[in-house]
């Protein structure tokens, strides 16, 4: 497995007494192995059916792939429709794994349709879709697990609206249904208009869902090798299977958080250095704080806990949010993505001899110049006393994004465990999902709406106008 973990900059030989010892390091490895043991005995049950994700989809994989070589070859686009979990992971694993501007090469350099994720309801964005792509060339991939977000099933309706009026009968085969077989709307609309699905397991959450149809069939369709993705999973959960810190790395940096948390670095900033792996910090950044930002632990005692995860790109962000980490509060736990081996490379070319203070650059690399940024950058914090670790990647590619994905959801559910709260589940957003429901009259609903209509009104003497 090349990818690494170096925490160093976590400990206290390399951050003084701001940093971990290594005697509360030793003292939490009995929470760490009670962690991975609870995790383990849940593996594949419940919620954690996502465990079984590298391992269960041979079937699933041989249709996809069919689908997804019938897409690239009668197809220019291919519109994904979700949001939060089922919008995250396609966007991250298509932008790491495909050319940078994928969408702007030409058909014959592509080979497959152009790329794009609805993942919101800005009237805007949605008409905007509309003036650059022809339905009657686009596929629509339509994901909700629950089909019932408000979100999806808006812009579902407009798709088919539109598909309908334009093409009839052949609507359906514009559409594409990924979402639960046994509950919601979205399962019985596929029925009954005969839409190809594919199924997200019941144990598989959204936000755990990047390892299932849920992103395998984006993936593939845009020619990404879904295979190797479950294979550097796998191989990641191989990894993984020691209770020992020493050799679990999702485990060691789920403790290491969890230590830092209990010290006060409630900020989980994560900050690749690659413009590819720019939105699996969005990703990650939903997975940590939708899993663990929980107010009751597991046996319903009020806890409010949860770290905030911040997104950052280096080296973009060195020159705005990295001030702040070098002097504002101890209050973060910087986790810095690093790549090894850029897939290409730019050579900063000769021809400055007279201006030294620009000609030490020339005869490098960009991809050299961006990892001494990292290490400069990561020197100074560590200087400064500012915890970071790095997740060292060789390369972007299928198998290591895979490995990836699936230490950064390990990582999550250990600390679920070590935090004692429900991972899987999110009160917090049904709530707002349900006030929206409310909002609109939705039947079910009367009682949220009293209670909203009976909130207080805004006082006018704090609104400015
Ligand atoms: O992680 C989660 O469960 C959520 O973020 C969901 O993915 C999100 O709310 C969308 O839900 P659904 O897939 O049911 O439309």
């Amino acid at each position: 497995m090349s990818i690494k973990v170096n925490y160093n900059n976590m400990m206290q030989h390399a951050l003084g007494a701001r940093g971990i010892s290594d005697a509360e390091l030793n003292e939490a490895q009995v929470l760490a192995r009670s962690a991975h043991a609870n995790a383990e005995a849940a593996r594949g049950k419940g919620m954690q059916g996502w465990m079984d994700s590298p391992y269960d989809q041979d079937e699933v994989v041989a249709r996809i792939n069919a689908t997804a070589e019938r897409i690239r070859k009668t197809c220019e686009n291919f519109v994904v429709l979700g949001i939060g979990g089922s919008a995250l992971g396609p966007i991250a694993v298509f932008t790491a794994l495909k050319h940078l501007y994928y969408n702007e090469l030409p058909a014959s350099v592509r080979k497959g349709p152009r790329f794009y994720v609805v993942d919101n309801v800005d009237p805007e964005r949605m008409n905007a879709l509309f003036d650059i792509i022809d339905v009657n060339n686009t596929v629509f991939n339509v994901i909700t697990k629950s089909g019932a977000t408000s979100e999806t099933m808006s812009q579902y309706l407009i798709i088919t609206d539109m598909l309908r009026r334009r093409l009839g009968d052949k609507a359906r085969q514009h559409i594409i249904a990924t979402t639960s077989e046994f509950k919601g709307n979205l399962i019985k609309l596929a029925k009954e208009y005969d839409y190809e699905t594919f199924y997200i397991p019941e144990g598989v959450g959204g936000r755990f869902s990047e390892l299932s149809p849920v992103g395998l069939l984006p993936a593939a369709v845009v020619g990404i090798d879904i295979a190797q993705l479950l294979k550097g999973a796998r191989d990641m959960d191989e990894q993984c299977s020691s209770p020992d810190i020493a050799r679990n790395p999702a485990l060691a940096l789920a403790l290491l958080q969890y230590i830092s948390v209990k010290q006060g670095k409630n900020i989980g900033v994560i900050m690749p250095y690659a413009d590819s792996l720019k939105y699996i910090a969005d990703w990650y950044s939903q997975l940590w704080a939708e899993s663990l930002g929980k107010e009751t632990d597991r046996r319903g005692n009020v806890v409010n806990v949860g770290q905030t995860p911040v997104k950052a790109l280096g080296v973009t962000d060195q020159h705005s949010q990295v001030q702040l980490y070098n002097e504002g509060p101890y209050d973060k736990v910087i986790t810095f993505i690093e790549v090894g081996n850029f897939r290409s490379d730019c050579v900063i070319p000769q021809g400055c001899e007279q201006y030294p203070d620009v000609n030490f650059l020339c005869g490098h690399t960009l991809g050299e110049l961006m990892n001494k940024e990292l290490y400069a950058t990561r020197y100074n914090l560590t200087r400064r006393g500012r915890a970071n670790y790095t997740i060292y990647l060789d390369k972007v590619d299928e198998y290591h994004i895979g490995a990836l994905l699936y230490l950064m959801q390990l990582q999550t559910a250990y600390a679920g465990e070590m935090l004692d709260v429900d991972a899987y589940n999110q009160p917090g957003v049904e709530g707002g999902k349900n006030a929206a429901y409310a909002l609109f009259g939705r039947q079910g609903y009367e009682q949220k709406a009293q209670e909203i209509r009976s909130a207080a009104p805004d006082d006018k003497k704090y609104i400015i106008d």
